[in-house]
């Protein structure tokens, strides 16, 4: 059975960017460490004015064609996966297909196209779909095009505005991939819940504070299903643990977790004893409260030991240096933090081939997945090839009333006409409305 995975990613981010301890703080008129500190960001993406969730994909997705040198015909589907659709019935991809189609000699009529929503989680389901439909063989030697994309825009005023962003993440799905071959095995946790919901409005209804304990909650029992099917995890297993990080400081909760549970029964857990005690056993309980103090008296002196520390260190941070600077891409989160991580082996000149990673993806409403994947030979070349620190050197960084023009421009109940804040140059902008109130997009040379 060949490898199956992801060959390549291009990543687009949203043109501006807002400084969250320099500009947002002191006009919400807030410490500035509860940014840096707190919720572990800088800076956040946004898009400027002609830019939007089929702009970044398509730029994302032709990068990704033009290094590779695809072909529309190369391409057996293309699932697009946002939390951002503005339309109910035409699927984004079709509009994304439409700006490729424009750029690219043939088209994609005999491409399969669909748009996957379940939250964040959605990015790695159309990983999923597109692997199920190569290991099926109905691919006929085709790639699947997977693009995340979304505008992470909250209302103003929500606590949730700390933690925008914007932009894409384009990745191609093949047989015998440079990047990461994907596991077989996955584990799933997931419960109805209402914690973040956007029933037909475009900002979000969040109960921010539930929605960490449902993260934290799905993602311990899809760790759980992983290991039953898969094998019983330790904290060495993984060169890197990439998670959704709607925000650092989400993952820093995420990451002691992880090592809580991965340590226990092992030389680590026995090690640390000394210092901290054992971890506390359920039967050793009378209750499931009382249980759960116990944990939390034991997690709270684990993430100061230095053997969490240096774990931590370098297992988990390097996935999240360019989140700080982007904030929350939703769909294309995790992908964000897996591309960091590669990245970060790349500057270190980590030898990486054969090594494997976590990845912990989440979803509200809510869904948590598990798999693993092993890092391929190719994978040097593709990270090398990323623009992503030029372009987010590149992003206008906006005042506190740009800010607000900018959000208001992209507030589909708001008529604000705003003048764009950068020029575009070689990519897809939102040009108008057609007669059926569908968007129009052009190519800017
Ligand atoms: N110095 C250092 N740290 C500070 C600080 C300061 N001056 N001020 C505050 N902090 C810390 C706080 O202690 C807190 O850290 P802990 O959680 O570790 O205690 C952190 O900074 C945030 O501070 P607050 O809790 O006071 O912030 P808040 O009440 O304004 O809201 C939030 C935080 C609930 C996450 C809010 O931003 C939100 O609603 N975000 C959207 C929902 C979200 O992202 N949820 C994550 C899980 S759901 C998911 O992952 C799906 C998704 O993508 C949306």
């Amino acid at each position: 059975m060949s490898a199956v995975g992801i060959d390549a990613i291009e990543i687009w981010t949203g043109k501006l960017e807002l400084d969250l301890p320099n500009t947002f703080a002191p006009a919400k008129n807030e410490d500035p460490e509860k940014y840096t500190k707190g919720l572990g960001l800088q800076t956040s993406s946004f898009p400027d004015t002609y830019e939007d969730i089929v702009t970044m994909g398509a730029n994302a997705a032709k990068r990704l064609m033009d290094r590779k040198d695809l072909m529309p015909d190369d391409i057996g589907r293309i699932d697009v996966a946002t939390e951002s659709a503005f339309d109910n019935s035409k699927p984004v991809s079709t509009y994304i297909a439409g700006c490729l189609e424009r750029v690219h000699d043939g088209d994609f009529h005999h491409a399969n196209k669909g748009e996957r929503k379940f939250a964040c989680v959605s990015g790695t389901q159309s990983i999923d779909d597109a692997y199920n439909w190569i290991r099926a063989g109905r691919h006929r030697g085709r790639s699947a095009l997977v693009i995340a994309t979304d505008t992470a825009l909250y209302a103003r005023g929500d606590p949730g505005e700390a933690t925008q962003g914007a932009g894409a993440v384009a990745m191609l799905i093949s047989e015998d991939p440079s990047l990461v071959e994907l596991s077989n095995e996955q584990g799933y946790g997931s419960a109805d819940e209402t914690d973040f919901l956007k029933p037909n409005q475009q900002f979000p209804s969040v109960d921010g504070k539930r929605s960490m304990q449902v993260y934290l909650a799905r993602m311990r029992e899809a760790v759980e299903d992983f290991e039953s099917v898969a094998w019983d995890m330790q904290p060495e297993d993984f060169a890197y643990i990439p998670f959704h990080t709607p925000f650092p400081g989400m993952v820093r909760k995420a990451g002691l977790l992880g090592y809580r549970h991965t340590i226990r029964d092992t030389e680590v857990e026995d090690e640390l004893a000394e210092q901290i005690g054992r971890q506390p056993r359920e039967a050793e309980y009378d209750d499931w409260e009382a249980y759960e103090e116990a944990i939390r008296a034991y997690m709270d002196q684990l993430k100061d030991t230095d053997e969490y520390l240096d774990w931590y260190d370098r297992v988990i941070e390097p996935t999240l240096d360019i989140s700080r600077r982007v904030g929350n891409w939703y769909t294309g989160s995790v992908h964000v933090a897996r591309a960091s991580a590669l990245k970060h082996a790349l500057e270190t000149d980590r030898s990486l081939a054969g090594e494997k990673l976590l990845i912990g993806s989440y979803g509200s409403g809510a869904q948590a997945e598990i798999h693993a994947e092993t890092v391929q030979d190719g994978w040097r070349e593709e990270i090398e090839a990323l623009s992503i620190d030029e372009q987010l050197e590149r992003r206008y960084d906006i005042s506190y009333e740009e800010y607000e023009k900018v959000h208001d421009a992209h507030n589909h109940d708001m008529d604000r006409e705003v003048e764009e804040f950068t020029q575009p140059e070689g990519e897809f902008v939102h040009a108008g409305w057609g007669r059926m109130n569908e968007r129009k997009y052009e190519y800017v040379e």
